[in-house]
């Protein structure tokens, strides 16, 4: 694991973003993994600004989203298909058919994981984006999912609705499902950024860098990737 320490949010978005651009600039047909929540926000905003640059172009780049909740539609203010548009693909040249982000139209629920497998296995991931929430989890692999799971429906932890709670009106709103991709489509990425900013990331990230590799701490495989680079700013650092 490669770990790079920087001062604040500003500061990690800075790096984590200086890697995407150089990853698109490499190989404009990138395939690239994607991660929502409040971390990745500034990350996007400055990859809009290198595109408004002209630095880099979407274009011929392939977007996979690591999750989605269900129960809520994609029309919804907090789905993870709006947060993608709002706070990238609007504002960028992607092409609308390579952007992948899973299906979570509930009528469809015995079918939306096996065809997002299926999907997301007809490439490979080049540049995985990941955060991490207080209890390890990743993509939204809870505490205890096995690591042998692909694209799988699973049942929030309550730390993580509760993490969440801030994003809706009451704990009652926040989805108690959601799809996501597993631990085993997130390890076949070539290589993974995995982002963490906040006193609330610390315990996870010291247990993720110097705990045993442990299905309780899903993040913990990253340990095993051959290609992983943490980026945190010294309040997530601080347990390290
Ligand atoms: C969310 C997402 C994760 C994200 C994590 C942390 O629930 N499913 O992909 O990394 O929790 O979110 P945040 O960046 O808002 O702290």
């Amino acid at each position: 694991m490669k770990i790079i320490k920087c001062t604040d949010y500003e500061d990690v978005s800075q790096k984590a973003s200086e890697l995407v651009i150089q990853q698109i600039k490499i190989n404009p047909k990138s395939v690239l993994g994607l991660a929502t929540g409040s971390t990745p926000i500034k990350l996007y905003d400055n990859l809009v600004k290198a595109y408004q640059r002209k630095e880099i172009s979407f274009k011929n780049v392939l977007s996979y989203n690591l999750d989605e909740y269900i129960g809520i539609n994609r029309e919804h203010s907090q789905s993870y298909y709006q947060y993608m548009y709002k706070h990238l693909f609007s504002l960028v040249d992607m092409n609308k058919k390579n952007i992948h982000i899973p299906n979570n139209d509930e009528k469809q629920i015995d079918k939306i994981t096996q065809l997002y497998n299926e999907d997301l296995n007809k490439h490979q991931i080049d540049l995985q984006i990941l955060g991490i929430g207080s209890n390890g989890h990743i993509g939204f692999n809870e505490p205890g999912t096995p690591f042998e799971n692909e694209t799988f429906i699973v049942e929030l932890d309550e730390q993580t609705r509760k993490d969440n709670k801030r994003f809706f009106k009451s704990l009652d709103e926040v989805p108690k499902y959601a799809i996501t991709m597993g631990i085993k489509n997130i390890m076949r990425s070539k290589k993974i950024i995995l982002m963490a900013s906040g006193i609330e990331k610390a315990n996870a990230i010291h247990k993720m860098i110097n705990g045993t590799v442990t299905e309780d701490l899903p993040a913990s495989i990253l340990q095993r990737h051959p290609d992983v680079t943490i980026i945190i700013d010294q309040l997530a650092g601080s347990k390290l």
